[in-house]
């Protein structure tokens, strides 16, 4: 059965995956190399994570100086996906955390000062920003809040409560409105596609799953229940957080909370 009420969409998207290949003829143009290098791509990747300017409301996490100590293997077997939350609220240390350690910035392995992302990301651009709607947190008015990742702060957009509008905007999830907060993993189109071109939409997905992976794990090793969708009507979601849905675009929610 198809669940999309849009004409032909299936097709397109299967176009659009056989359009967006590479073919071996790439491999003979000279420009392939030459794009890494380009000044428009070397100043793409030393543009530094979105900043949204918000006067009021904004929230300081504590520094995320001692991060976790659990194995891999530990953090591994412990991942799942958890719908259960608890009335607590969530802990905005371990929120902060979080974040920090599933997509903030790190000085670069092996590099004195270079910085890059905690998540893999194509072409170091880091298209994966963080929105966060704050629905039970402790510290952490209610409201929509953009991620800034290098003052490691949540901005505010918008403040109130939105956990009636949760179950509009999730589909048949209504139990998702009963987390802490919900993570809107955002993917900045826009940027991808100054390098890469119709590439960019396939890079952009591949990147919120790293970010969303990240999450899961740090999750598992911070003892917080995760759950990820991706049954959420779009533009109601992305007009929520003044994205245009081309340029930027939400692909992917995650309910994080205290366990039930
Ligand atoms: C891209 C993606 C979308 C998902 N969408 C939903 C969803 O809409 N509703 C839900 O309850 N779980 C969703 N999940 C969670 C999966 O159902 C879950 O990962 C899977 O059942 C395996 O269970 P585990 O994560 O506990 O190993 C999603 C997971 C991913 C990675």
């Amino acid at each position: 059965m198809r669940i999309t009420q849009k004409k032909n969409v299936a097709d397109l998207a299967c176009e659009y995956h056989i359009a967006s290949g590479n073919s071996p003829w790439l491999l003979k143009t000279p420009s392939l190399r030459q794009v890494n290098f380009s000044e428009h791509v070397q100043e793409l990747m030393e543009e530094g994570p979105r900043q949204i300017e918000s006067p009021i409301g904004n929230v300081q996490f504590e520094s995320c100086d001692h991060p976790v100590d659990m194995s891999l293997a530990d953090v591994l077997a412990k991942r799942r996906s958890s719908r259960e939350f608890s009335t607590q609220p969530l802990n905005a240390d371990k929120f902060g955390k979080l974040l920090a350690l599933s997509n903030g910035l790190r000085i670069k392995a092996g590099n004195g000062t270079d910085l890059n992302r905690n998540a893999p990301s194509a072409g170091n651009l880091g298209s994966c920003e963080m929105y966060v709607l704050s629905v039970n947190m402790q510290g952490v008015d209610k409201g929509l809040y953009h991620y800034d990742v290098p003052s490691h702060q949540l901005k505010l957009i918008k403040a109130g409560d939105f956990k009636e509008w949760i179950s509009r905007m999730l589909l048949l999830q209504a139990e998702l409105s009963e987390a802490g907060a919900l993570i809107f993993l955002a993917s900045n189109q826009a940027r991808l596609r100054s390098k890469y071109g119709p590439r960019a939409y396939r890079l952009g997905l591949l990147d919120a799953g790293h970010v969303s992976e990240n999450i899961y794990l740090v999750s598992a090793a911070l003892g917080l229940a995760v759950t990820a969708t991706g049954g959420f009507i779009d533009d109601e979601l992305n007009s929520a957080l003044n994205l245009d849905g081309v340029d930027d675009c939400v692909v992917l929610v995650l309910a994080v909370g205290e366990p039930g």
